[in-house]
């Protein structure tokens, strides 16, 4: 038998496959059916000290492309295939207080499972920056066996808070020095994929101390308007804000986003996420060098923990392992990375010379060329 078990900042986990930070671990009693289907780890729904009320009416809702055709519509129908999630839901609605007790009772029993604590406060000043401490001690006190510092939720008016911090570079640093200040377990930093170039706000996170990053959160998108009715498919009393994108639509985005970081640091460690049902998914992501990757909205549409997804993803990486002769996840993590190049780099016509958009160079004895590296 293949061994799926791998070492990700430092936790041992018994296979590479988590849920993320979302509904299917909203509650102890999802966590606790999430292991016993077989997920390694799991990264709880993230949890704050400020006040939390959803909207009225759904939080999520699934994009369908009709089979026949490019109709592009979140009413549920046959003959369809699933694009995306959408939603705007926000932080965990139970308060810190719900999850201590329910946090070390999942951990006393799952001992050799995964739980990760998602935690999220705000950054302006520092009474917040306490309150991210505070959350850190709690869960490392309930027995979390790390963090993941949300740094990357699309739907925070404030802007100290979620995708905000995660589009400071300086706010990325400065919160994640905060947590490590009093952590005693790894930190992971989850990053908005909404940014120009995240290689910015990742080596902003890893000067603060991150021991990885987690990306991506759901991408910003508004939902297809109805041409019947005019109206946004999902709103509340015809009104809708930004939400963010999940599922199959985001992997390709969200690998770039991925590529981007691993490539700038290849010696740092990464989990993936996004779009990820299947291990052909998932195996993308370890090419690039990710060490872990979570999964969301294929879980959702799974019987909201995705029993099936996980079996899949466990068979998939055994049969892969087994086919190509792998003894473990570090001989084929990275694999893929360094084929990523600059456009130039890509092979033309024999008889063409392509300088990546540059005039050729006129040449001076002794010099480089302009433009050119050398
Ligand atoms: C309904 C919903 C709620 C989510 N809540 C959180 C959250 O509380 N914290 C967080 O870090 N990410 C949250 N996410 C983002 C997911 O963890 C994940 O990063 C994203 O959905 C991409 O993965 P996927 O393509 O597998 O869905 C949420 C996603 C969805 C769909």
């Amino acid at each position: 038998m293949a061994d799926l078990s791998t070492t990700f900042t430092g936790i041992r986990f018994e296979n590479p496959f988590l849920l993320s930070s979302a509904p299917p671990t909203e509650s102890d009693s999802n966590i606790m059916r999430a292991f016993d289907a077989g997920w390694g780890g799991v990264v709880t729904k993230t949890i704050g000290l400020h006040p939390v009320v959803n909207v009225k009416g759904p939080k999520t809702k699934f994009l369908r492309a009709d089979n026949s055709g490019y109709r592009l519509s979140m009413n549920k129908r046959a003959e369809s295939t699933l694009i995306a999630s959408w939603n705007w839901e926000l932080i965990s609605d139970k308060p810190l207080d719900w999850w201590i007790g329910k946090l070390s009772r999942i951990k006393k029993a799952y001992p050799n499972k995964i739980l990760v604590a998602s935690i999220m406060a705000g950054s302006g000043n520092d009474k917040e920056l306490s309150n991210w401490q505070t959350l850190t001690k709690a869960c490392q006190d309930e027995g979390a066996d790390a963090l993941e510092l949300n740094f990357s939720c699309p739907h925070m008016d404030r802007v100290d808070m979620g995708s905000n911090v995660g589009k400071d570079k300086v706010l990325c640093s400065v919160v994640t020095q905060a947590v490590k200040e009093v952590s005693k377990i790894p930190v992971w930093v989850k990053l908005t994929p909404a940014t120009a170039d995240i290689v910015e706000e990742a080596g902003a996170s890893f000067r603060g101390g991150a021991d990885a990053i987690s990306s991506s959160n759901t991408f910003p998108s508004l939902p297809v308007i109805d041409p019947n009715t005019l109206e946004f498919e999902m709103n509340v009393e015809g009104y809708v804000s930004p939400g963010g994108l999940g599922g199959p639509a985001i992997l390709p985005l969200s690998l770039a986003k991925m590529s981007q970081m691993t490539k700038a640091f290849p010696d740092k460690e990464f989990s993936g996420i996004g779009g990820i049902a299947t291990f052909d998914h998932a195996l993308c992501y370890f090419l690039l060098g990710c060490g872990t990757v979570q999964v969301c909205t294929a879980a959702m549409l799974d019987q909201a923990i995705g029993p099936n997804v996980v079996k899949g993803l466990i068979a998939g990486m055994t049969e892969f392992m087994e086919r190509r002769g792998f003894k473990s996840l570090e001989d084929f993590r990275g694999m893929r990375r360094d084929r990523i190049v600059a456009h130039s780099q890509i092979k033309r016509p024999e008889q063409f010379d392509y300088r990546g958009g540059y005039e050729a160079a006129e040449e001076h004895e002794g010099y480089a060329a302009a433009g050119l590296k050398s």
